[in-house]
């Protein structure tokens, strides 16, 4: 069986590769490098002892994703290619709209010629600020905070429509919280351009030096300690829910034509949490200080990851010790590369 991991030299697609490939399927990695170098595409190889399959194109381009699909037997696409920073997107949100949707209407075009099933990576953005925490799929999809956030939405709802219309493909779109870590061997990672506007890639980035200070936005949250409550997720984890979920579809498993799974640990930590977990794993004391809240953070929001728990038969397994010492390794492997 063949999955097409659309934008699988980034950040989530290289890990998907990975796994899905120890897994036992095959991978085809279709990137166009607009976010990325070959760091991830070349860590992915060596990881796998072999050459993965790759071709850069641009899921904008409907004439090379036709292309695409007629040249390989495509058994499920996972949609990774798009635009991702929030803030971005609400100061040029025609980029974002041009280049998440047109990607997206172009795979599912496809998806509908060829009998191919799709799982969308969606984001926990989808249910903007929650009004109970921790969110199940069935907590409602609140207004997005942003242009990101909205394109989050319509691709769901793309993919819903277009399987309740043809009865030749199924889709499922994962929505996860947020994906932090690297891979345990510390050749794959997260590689922001510029400055990153996360946090954990913020974290290592100041522990090596190449940021002088963390800044913590908000101490004034109505939270045990003062600042934002998120799931944090380990990126392998994360990973392995896609595997499940691509077994799912094409072993038939699937209850109806369109789901959706919750991909996080279901636990809640604080910013401050973070940076003490960060700095107890890897024995390291951070430089931060306190700074006013950003525009658009919501408050809170953490998982019931336990829909994924039972359907998928998927858990987060690494501790939170686990994960950051992966990322600090990471972040210490970028830096030797120049
Ligand atoms: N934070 C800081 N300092 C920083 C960066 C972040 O204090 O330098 C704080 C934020 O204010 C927030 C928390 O760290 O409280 C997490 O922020 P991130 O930017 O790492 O993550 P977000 O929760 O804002 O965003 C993530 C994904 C988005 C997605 C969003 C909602 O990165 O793609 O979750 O699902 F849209």
């Amino acid at each position: 069986m063949r999955v097409l991991v659309s934008g699988g030299a980034g950040f989530i697609g290289s890990h998907v590769t990975v796994e899905l490939f120890q897994a036992g399927y095959d991978v085809l990695i279709a990137d166009n490098f607009s976010n990325c170098d070959d760091t991830n595409y070349n860590g992915v190889c060596k990881i796998l002892g072999c050459e993965i399959p790759l071709v850069r194109m641009d899921f904008c381009d409907s004439a090379e994703v036709e292309a695409l699909f007629n040249r390989f037997k495509i058994d499920a696409v996972i949609h990774f290619a798009a635009y991702k920073a929030v803030g971005e997107s609400v100061a040029e949100p025609l980029k974002y709209y041009q280049n998440n949707l047109d990607s997206f209407l172009n795979i599912l075009g496809q998806a509908k010629v060829h009998g191919c099933n799709v799982l969308f990576s969606s984001s926990a953005t989808v249910y903007g600020e929650p009004e109970q925490c921790p969110v199940t799929e069935e907590s409602p999809r609140l207004p997005a905070t942003s242009p990101y956030g909205n394109t989050k939405q319509m691709c769901e709802d793309f993919l819903s429509d277009s399987v309740n219309a043809y009865d030749n493909i199924k889709g499922i779109s994962l929505r996860y919280f947020n994906p932090i870590g690297a891979h345990p061997s510390a050749l794959i990672g997260e590689l922001p351009r510029g400055v990153p506007n996360n946090l954990a890639p913020f974290i290592t980035q100041t522990a090596i030096g190449k940021r002088e200070k963390l800044r913590v936005f908000g101490n004034d949250y109505p939270t045990p300690d003062g600042t934002c409550l998120r799931d944090y997720i380990d990126i392998v984890d994360l990973a392995k829910a896609h595997v499940c979920a691509v077994k799912r579809m094409l072993e038939d498993k699937m209850e109806s034509p369109y789901e959706i799974f919750n991909i996080g640990t279901g636990t809640a930590l604080s910013v401050l949490e973070l940076i003490t977990a960060f700095e107890k794993a890897n024995g390291i004391k951070l430089n931060w200080e306190f700074a006013p809240r950003r525009d658009g953070d919501v408050t809170a929001i953490w998982a019931d990851p336990s829909l994924a728990n039972k359907k998928l038969g998927w858990k987060a397994e690494r501790s939170i010790e686990q994960t950051l010492a992966a990322a600090w390794a990471w972040e210490k492997y970028i830096c030797t590369l120049g």
